[in-house]
Order: structure tokens, then sequence, then C-alpha cells
């Protein structure tokens, strides 16, 4: 059965593009089939993702991150064309795309209708799922009508936040919201993202966020680290750009805590892709076992966890 998460918060900087494509890199290295779809209009993910792998040889639209002419997902919700035709390959396997675009913002101005139809992402993703282990969203730093949409049609809402001294009060305006909300989606994880564990600072807002928020916060943090910016600036991810990296470490474990992940489920997946495809097996376990190269991920003895 096909899983489905957002990533949320309603700020920005906080890690939502950055552990979408991230998660969605591990889980497809691993030959889950995974689906992205970038509901900001921002498109950072989109552009992150193209400029990394996909279509070398395609020119862009103008002001956009597609090549020229190919349908985003707000065609798809203009109901202008149908889900399977707007999805790119990234040129990585098993990853797919949903591209986001300027005009996921313009929406309401084009279709009035959709603000009165939260269904409509629903039954994009319900027409996709057949062809995908997991789903991954990755939402604007807003809760508006849009990711409304995308938590009516979610199973689960990650939420990343940002160790700081308001993070605890972002979380008291949103979480409640979230609850309150009739949607399908449930609060899964918050996610403690840009994590020193050497701060006394940072050490108390965990320590808060967990008293007020009890088994709702995930057990894995991820660490501040140069890394992660450098690989979204070459339009990597982490696991190409530096696989023994504490970044890269930390969002692996992070993956196989929110996706209730494990060895065997990882290994009997692999098999019964490699039996599809008739390809090479590998053990599986670590980022890049769809490429067939065994890949330990371990974290780099010469940066240590507060020096990134
Ligand atoms: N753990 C981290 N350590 C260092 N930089 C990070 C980390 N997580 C994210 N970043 C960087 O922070 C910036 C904002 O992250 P992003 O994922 O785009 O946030 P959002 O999608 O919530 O707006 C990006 O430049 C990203 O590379
Ligand atoms: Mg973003």
């Amino acid at each position: 059965m096909t899983r489905s998460f957002c990533f949320l918060s309603k700020k920005g900087g906080v890690g939502k593009t950055t552990f979408s494509l991230n998660c969605a890199h591990a889980l497809a290295f691993s030959r889950f089939r995974t689906l992205l779809v970038d509901m900001d209009g921002q498109a950072n993910l989109t552009r992150h993702l193209l400029k990394g792998a996909g279509n070398p040889g395609d020119t862009p639209a103008p002001g956009s991150a597609v090549p020229a002419g190919f349908p985003d997902i707000s065609q798809v919700l203009l109901k202008r064309c149908a889900p399977h035709e707007a999805i790119l390959t990234t040129g990585y396997e098993n990853l797919d795309l949903l591209a986001g675009s300027t005009s996921l913002d313009d929406l309401p101005i084009l279709d009035a209708r959709l603000i009165r139809e939260p269904a409509r992402f629903k039954l994009i993703l319900q027409e996709l799922a057949p062809d995908y282990d997991f789903i991954l969203v990755d939402c604007p730093p807003i809760v508006n009508w849009l990711t409304r949409m995308v938590l009516f049609a979610v199973e689960g809402v990650i939420v990343p936040i940002q160790a700081e001294p308001y993070a605890l009060q972002g979380l008291q305006d949103l979480i409640p919201m979230l609850d309150k909300m009739t949607a399908t989606a449930q609060l899964y994880k918050i996610v403690v993202n840009m994590y020193r564990s050497n701060t006394q600072l940072h050490q108390n807002i965990l320590r808060e966020i967990g008293e007020e928020f009890p088994g709702r916060i995930a057990k894995q943090t991820v660490r501040q680290t140069i890394q992660l910016a450098e690989a979204a600036r070459e339009g990597l991810s982490i696991f190409e750009y530096a696989p023994a990296s504490i970044g890269a470490l930390d969002l692996y474990a992070l993956c196989w805590e929110l996706f209730e992940l494990s060895p065997e489920k990882v290994k009997s997946n692999i098999r019964s892709r490699g039996r599809e495809s008739g390809a090479a097996q590998t053990d599986g376990t670590g980022p890049d076992a769809g490429s067939g190269r065994p890949m330990e991920i371990s974290p780099d003895p010469e940066t240590t966890p507060e020096a990134a």
C-alpha cells in the first residue's frame, strides 16, 4: 500500500524541501518507488531535482524549472492534463517528480472552484498511488487552501522545525490547528533540524518541545551541517554529495524512523524489485543500493558533529 506524507510548517527555511528531497532519495536508493510532489510556488524542490540529474538537454520554460511545454502540478489541479501526463522522470531510478511552478500561487484566479473542491489533490494522488510505494509532498511555508488540500490527501504530516527560541510558540500555533482539521492527515512527527547538541539552548528547546508534545517528536534530530546547503547548491542529494557526512547519516536514520523501515523491509523490497526487473541484487541497506554499488553509511571521522 502506498504511504503518503507531507512536509509542512508555517515558516520558511526550516528544512521542508531539504527533508522532502533527501528522504525521497533515501527511499528511492532503497528501491522504493517514490514520487515527490512540489506544491510550493517557489519550486525550489523542482529546480534542485532537475538541476542535479534530470533532463539535461531540455530547455526550461521561462520562469519555470521544468522543460518548456511540460505540465506541472498546477496544470493537473486545473484538470488541463491527466496526473500521469505530468510525471517527470528525474534521471534517478525509482524517483519521479510532479513539478511545481509559480502558477501554483495563481490557481484560485485561474479556477475559483478549486478552493471549494479540496478533494482534487486527493483524487490525483489516488490515481497515481498504484505506481508508487511512497508519495512525499513538499508544502509552501503557509497553511492555506492549498496546504489544506494536501492535508486532506496524505496519511501523515511531518513538521520540521529549527531549534530556535520561537520554535515552541510556532508549534503551539500550528499543532492545535492541524489537530482540529477534519482532514485525514495526522500529525506524524515533529523533526528538529539544524540541531546543535552541544548548546544548552538547543538541548532546552528539544526538551521543552518533547514535554509539550509527548510522543510526537522524532527521536532523530538533523544536525546543522554546511554540507546540506552545499549539496543543495550543487543540485545533489546529501547521499551523493557527502555520503559519509553527518547530514547523510542523520537524514538516513530519520527516514528509517519516519517511514518505519527496517533491514528486513528494505531487503525484502530490494529482492522483490530485483525479481521484477531482473536486476543484480545488492544487500540494499545503504542509500545507493539502487545503483548496485554497495555503500556504507557511517559518520565521517573527520567531521565532528558540531564542527560542520
Ligand atoms: N541541517 C541543516 N544544516 C545546514 N543547512 C541546512 C540544514 N537543513 C536545511 N539547510 C539549509 O537551509 C536552507 C533552507 O532549507 P529548506 O529545506 O529550503 O527550507 P524550507 O523548504 O523549509 O524553506 C537551505 O539552504 C538548506 O540547504
Ligand atoms: Mg521549501
